[in-house]
């Protein structure tokens, strides 16, 4: 698929103000609609992403023999047909650019009669898989993967036993991998992780009827149960807001109000960060729904001055996806900002220690690389070119410190912003931010 690559120009705002909504949770409505498929009859998904990545999930199960109706953007009817319903596919699964349809299918799909290869973009097609490899073939799962790279050929047919998984890498992924396989194989899977880490997976197959005991950095089920069909209401993705509530925190004047953040503990380590380096950060209770399965709150952010801190390493899980915005108020905060024990950041959509210090570099700003972090030294930014390395994270990241640079900065391949947030330019143009289609 050969794109003509999109640049954004991005220039310096006044100040941000408004009142907004992020969209979908991407984990959580990628697991809707893989759970859904396997469940025995019809759930409704609301809240659902409308991104590439999510996209590329309900294209599988349709591949898969899955019907899955859209009667509305945000809305998808999935016509599950059980466990043991999925049809061959005919065709090599697309996983886009998501590590996470790439990695769960994996576990899902090992445990499956009929063969499968799996395969992804350029960013996905570098991304490690032995770590879900190895523990499934513990498990009697046959996939064959060159180097541990994409494509992953799954030889289906094989029987399945549950193990007790300890992972080396905190990584949600992995768990959940481990969970869908388990679910097809004899006896109990249990999977405990060396830091706790985002528990979709765990809560929603609860929520579609199965038994599963599970607790901060620990989960466990037993095979052979099926999934009941039931409703699902996605929360708003904390990702997606991350980049507003740094981008209110550093532009003076801003006041943003970010309605319905999806809360999940897991997730909102910037927060804690973000306030250690003294940002204005209110979080009042949304507008009450009971459909909400997850926690939501409404982030209320005010400018203010941040200062540089040493991030402490156990925060680094439960942020792991915001590093892109931290190194960004880092650059804007004064003094040094020390981020260790983040050495898995450099296996993210790109290498999110390089492609990120980099693009400051270009801008002005001092920062020394570590294999599992770096120091950031706080700055004055200046305008330039930077590159996304097609990281949806990275270029919004790069957007947002732009609206702190001294002159335009040219921010290169834009593209898979829509990976996870589509819309992203327009809601940000609508609070304030200077930014275009170059
Ligand atoms: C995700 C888990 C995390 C995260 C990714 C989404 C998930 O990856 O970075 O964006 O949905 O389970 P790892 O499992 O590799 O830590």
């Amino acid at each position: 698929m050969s794109q003509v690559q999109r640049d954004w120009i991005a220039g310096q705002a006044t100040s941000l103000q408004g009142d907004i909504v992020v969209p979908g949770d991407k984990s959580v409505s990628h697991r809707a609609v893989m759970l859904a498929a396997l469940a025995d009859g019809s759930s409704r998904i609301e809240g659902f992403l409308e991104g590439e990545d999510t996209r590329a999930t309900a294209a599988v199960f349709a591949q898969l023999g899955v019907r899955c109706e859209a009667p509305e953007a945000g809305v998808r009817i999935v016509h599950g047909v059980g466990i043991d319903g999925l049809r061959a596919p005919s065709a090599a699964l697309d996983c886009g650019n998501a590590g996470t349809a790439m990695r769960l299918l994996a576990g899902l799909l090992c445990a499956q009669p009929f063969d499968s290869v799996l395969v992804g973009d350029a960013s996905l097609s570098r991304r490690p898989m032995a770590r879900v490899i190895d523990p499934l073939s513990r498990m009697g799962a046959h996939i064959d993967a060159e180097a541990g790279l994409p494509p992953l050929r799954i030889h289906g047919g094989r029987r399945l036993v549950g193990i007790e998984a300890r992972l080396p890498v905190a990584s949600a992924q992995v768990k959940s991998a481990l969970l869908l396989a388990g679910l097809q194989a004899s006896g109990d899977t249990c999977v405990s992780e060396p830091h706790p880490t985002r528990d979709y997976t765990e809560s929603m197959l609860r929520a579609f009827g199965v038994d599963i005991d599970f607790a901060p950095g620990f989960a466990r089920l037993r095979g052979g149960q099926r999934l009941r069909p039931t409703d699902i209401q996605v929360p708003t993705d904390f990702s997606s807001a991350a980049f507003f509530v740094v981008a209110a925190s550093l532009v003076p004047g801003s006041r943003l109000r970010i309605r319905r953040v999806g809360m999940n503990p897991r997730r909102t380590g910037l927060l804690q960060a973000l306030r250690a380096m003294g940002a204005d950060i209110r979080e009042e209770p949304s507008a009450a729904s009971v459909a909400d399965a997850e926690p939501v709150s409404d982030l209320v952010v005010r400018h203010a001055p941040l200062h540089g801190i040493d991030l402490p390493p156990a925060l680094v899980p439960d942020m792991i996806d915001e590093f892109p915005a931290l190194f960004v108020a880092a650059a804007c905060a004064s003094g040094d900002t020390r981020v260790r024990g983040a050495a898995e950041l450099r296996v993210k959509e790109s290498d999110r220690i390089a492609t990120m210090a980099k693009g400051l570099r270009a801008l002005g700003i001092e920062v020394d690389e570590a294999p599992d972090g770096a120091r950031i030294r706080g700055g004055t930014l200046c305008g330039g070119t930077v590159e996304s390395h097609g990281d949806h994270r990275v270029a919004m990241a790069f957007a947002v410190a732009a609206q702190l640079a001294r002159g335009d900065v040219r921010i290169g391949d834009i593209t898979n912003v829509a990976t996870s947030f589509p819309g992203f330019d327009t809601l940000a143009t609508q609070v304030g931010f200077g930014l275009r289609d170059a």
